[in-house]
């Protein structure tokens, strides 16, 4: 199904009926295994994904597929726990369709999570990248197709996809977290394979410090419409053959370890939102 400017008008009358009309000042969109930062929204309300209009339901676990608006200290909040991924044979417009919506409620300020492999030495499992900038390994690009002026321009500047003032907010943070946290340059891969280790040397060798199967349509999406964004990847295993001690990559350990660093993910997350300066 294509999504017309109709069907996203729609879903975000829905979302303004059950949330109230008032633009957020900030939308989440929240990765596998990290539904539990919803917790710590004040005065939450919710919809689950099957009751919004032209929402597919998401079918992998640990995600939950319910968005949420609450409020986090004095900001107004909007969170999708659960996102659509291209591996699931979505289209470019059902996988982007969640920041279409905040781009339409003129919400400016985007953060994107997910759980990725780590390629670089450092970024272990259980570390925190900020991402800083991003690789398109995903064979398409969100805004192919008949552009809608509504959205912005076909030709999107990606100079400064990741916001450098909202990145160094949260490196500061995890430092007085007392929190691992470094920055690094995220690949977008579709997927659902996890790589090769022939695959994994070929994107060290261009650059990527760490690998994932989201968040890149997204944000091409957001910075089209504009928005400013904050990526934020949880290392959850070493990518494909970087480390001797991991014989294989388990879809079920990559969400086991990312509730395991949940709580500390949190944290920061929602004291970013409370503290950053929002444009
Ligand atoms: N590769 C791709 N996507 C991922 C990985 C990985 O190693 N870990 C979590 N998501």
């Amino acid at each position: 199904m294509t999504m017309t400017l109709d069907h996203i008008h729609h879903d975000l009358e829905f979302l303004q009926e059950k949330f109230g009309s008032e633009s957020p000042d900030c939308a989440i969109i929240l990765g596998s295994g990290m539904g539990g930062f919803t917790n710590r929204l004040e005065n939450a309300k919710s919809v689950i994904y099957s009751d919004i209009p032209h929402f597919p339901p998401p079918g992998v676990a640990g995600h939950k597929g319910e968005c949420y608006y609450g409020t986090l200290g004095k900001r107004k909040v909007l969170v999708f726990s659960g996102r659509f991924h291209f591996y699931e044979g979505h289209n470019m417009d059902i996988v982007t369709l969640p920041v279409r919506i905040c781009g339409i409620w003129k919400i400016k300020n985007l953060v994107v999570t997910n759980a990725a492999g780590g390629i670089r030495e450092d970024l272990v499992p259980g570390s925190l990248m900020f991402i800083q900038d991003h690789l398109n390994f995903t064979g398409g690009n969100p805004l192919r197709g008949p552009n809608l002026t509504e959205f912005g321009d076909r030709f999107a500047d990606m100079t400064e996809a990741y916001n450098e003032k909202f990145l160094s907010h949260g490196l500061a943070l995890a430092k007085k977290q007392g929190l691992k946290a470094t920055q690094g340059v995220y690949l977008g891969v579709t997927g659902p394979s996890y790589e090769t280790p022939a695959e994994i040397r070929a994107f060290k060798s261009l650059g990527a410090d760490a690998v994932g199967m989201s968040t890149v349509p997204e944000v091409i999406t957001a910075r089209q419409q504009g928005m400013n964004i904050l990526g934020l990847s949880l290392i959850v295993n070493y990518a494909s053959g970087i480390s001797a001690s991991q014989k294989k990559i388990d879809h079920d350990k990559v969400i086991t370890q990312s509730q395991s660093t949940e709580e500390s993910f949190c944290k920061l997350l929602s004291e970013w939102v409370k503290t950053v300066d929002l444009e």
